[in-house]
């Protein structure tokens, strides 16, 4: 039957009371009256045709509003159910509830993306990929909204517009689709150094992964976990392939674009068809706040990572995929991922990117799904009881029985009552995140180096893969059109490495500037004396 509730959902798959299985029966319409559909009600079987054939504008008025907004960014995308399993017991670090158990396992929803093209742009498209994952945990939904490079383009989501509007096509033509070679996206990289480190990755083969299965996730920003005493511990996410990474190369990529432009659904779809479900490992950075404020950069600056030498991988728990959607519109279309589902035991930062992005993702989907209520979709529904008084709203789903809708109420018996951490279910906020300080409009200056990370991991390349990268600023550069935007490319790559820049200006048939030593205050170990690090473990 239809309806079911997210407090009565329950079953292997909670999905199944909301599937239409039309293997037989008559055709009716939408109400159930039984009807034939094929011809229109005619004076005459000439025509025309009547204004009260209902038959007629119902099949049409629906087929006329099938679509909705594709995402804004990430539209091409392909998504498929899985399963997480907590490798222990992880509450000497959060009250997460889906951590709290060796062999505790949760449902989850996963869904791998382009970021520039639209939804029917090629899989193979060079650009950043997104890995945004759902936990139904059973206190509630817990997304990581993750890509497969581990920085961003940019340090402030006030700037995501600029970012969105210098890589999407052009305005006036439409062109290119999902490319990067594009010299409005060059001449935002090149105006913007912030972009340079995602960029490094984005070229050295990040950009065209073999497959979806073939990449690693990032949840980017550092996170707050927190336990049910209130400690709070800074980390940072990491999805870990079992198939291991690998990318195409560009003429692979660009023959696929054109033999089969579906390759990475189609890719994941037959893996698990086949049995052989892809797995990733959760693993956290843990990161010692204190010494964290002594580095080099910001912590909270999501153009940085946090070296591995000084915070290893910790292993959480594994994540199989092994159900393909039924319906690709109600499943990989409808889901709304957000970085502001977060459950009790995970607390945000002050990284303005991230900041900016928990307003941002409900904002836009009130747009994609035209009204407040997508969370009661089927794919977004939690698994836990919803109990709140949020009322009505386009496309409600729900008939609320409680004629109190407000609180503090008596005539509702006080309910739903206000859970709090006491009770030990509450949601509650990290107790020791403080805030203070003078209004300005402005980043902090210890967001200001662009330089040196993205020369740090261009020197951790093997030569080969330092070509690999070449020859991709190459092919990308030797296509801009202007002359202006091809010098400002050389100089920020020039302030990353003279020879990126020498190698790449020599493709152009330019000069690269002279080597800039004020640029090259080289560190190593990136802001960071590993020496005296101590290792956090959890
Ligand atoms: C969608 C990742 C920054 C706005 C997405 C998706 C991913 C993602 C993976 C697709 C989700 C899906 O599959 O449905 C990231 C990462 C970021 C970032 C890793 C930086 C660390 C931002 C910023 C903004 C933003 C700064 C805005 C200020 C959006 C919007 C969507 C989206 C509007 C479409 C959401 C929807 O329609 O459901 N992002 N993003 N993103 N992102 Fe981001």
């Amino acid at each position: 039957a239809l309806g079911g509730r997210a407090d009565d959902a329950g079953g292997d798959d909670p999905l199944a009371p909301f599937t239409m299985d039309d293997s037989s029966g008559y055709m009716t319409d939408d109400l159930g009256g039984q009807i034939t559909d094929q011809d229109s009600l005619k004076v005459g079987p000439k025509g025309p045709t009547l204004l009260e054939d209902f038959i007629f504008r119902q099949k049409i008025t629906h087929f006329d509003h099938e679509r909705v907004p594709e995402r804004a960014v990430h539209a091409r995308g392909a998504g498929a159910h899985g399963t997480f399993t907590s490798y222990g017991d992880w509450s000497n670090i959060t009250a997460a509830s889906f951590l709290s158990a060796e062999g505790k396992k949760t449902p989850m929803y996963v869904r791998f993306s382009t970021v520039a093209g639209s939804r029917g742009s090629a899989d193979t498209a060079r650009d950043v990929h997104g890995f945004a994952t759902r936990f139904y945990t059973d206190e509630g939904n817990f997304d990581i909204v993750g890509n497969n490079i581990p920085v961003f383009f940019i340090q402030d989501a006030i700037r995501f517009p600029d970012l969105i509007h210098s890589v999407k096509p052009s305005p006036d033509k439409e062109i290119p689709q999902a490319a990067t070679a594009h010299d409005s996206a060059w001449d935002f990289f090149s105006s913007q150094p912030s972009a340079l480190h995602t960029l490094f990755w984005a070229m050295a083969g990040f950009g065209i992964p073999r497959s979806f299965r073939h990449m690693d996730g990032f949840g980017i920003h550092a996170f707050r976990l927190v336990t049910d005493e209130g400690k709070s511990t800074l980390i940072k996410w990491h999805w870990k392939s079992k198939q291991g990474k690998a990318s195409l190369v560009w003429e692979e990529a660009q023959i696929v674009s054109g033999k089969n432009a579906d390759m990475h659904r189609q890719d994941l779809w037959d893996a698990i068809e086949s049995g052989n479900g892809p797995e990733w490992e959760l693993a956290i950075q843990v990161i010692d706040e204190e010494q964290a404020r002594g580095f080099d950069f910001d912590y909270l600056d999501a153009t940085k990572i946090i070296p591995e030498e000084y915070a290893p991988l910790q292993k959480l728990g594994v994540m199989k995929l092994d159900r393909n959607p039924t319906n690709y519109f109600a499943e990989t279309e409808q889901i709304m991922f957000q970085p502001g589902h977060i459950v009790r035991g995970v607390d945000f930062t002050d990284d303005p990117l991230l900041q900016g992005r928990i307003f941002s993702y409900l904002d836009t989907q009130i747009n994609r799904h035209g009204g407040p209520n997508f969370e009661q979709l089927p794919i977004n529904r939690g698994r836990a009881p919803v109990h709140n008084n949020n009322r009505d709203g386009a496309g409600q789903m729900f008939i609320h029985k409680n004629t109190a809708a407000y609180s503090p109420n008596t005539l509702n018996k006080g309910y739903p009552q206000q859970a709090t951490q006491k009770q030990g279910r509450g949601f509650f906020t990290a107790p020791d995140r403080e805030v203070s300080g003078k209004l300005v409009r402005a980043l902090s200056s210890t967001f200001d180096d662009h330089w040196t990370q993205p020369r740090l991991f261009y020197n951790s390349l093997t030569p080969v893969e330092q070509q690999f990268l070449v020859n991709a600023m190459r092919f990308e550069a030797s296509q801009l059109k202007s002359e202006q935007v091809k010098k400002n490319v050389l100089t920020q790559l020039n302030r990353v490495s003279h020879d990126v820049a020498s190698r790449v200006a020599s493709a152009l048939g330019m000069e690269a500037p002279a080597a800039d030593p004020t640029y090259y205050h080289d560190n190593t170990t990136m802001g960071i004396s590993i020496t005296n690090a101590t290792l956090p473990t959890v």
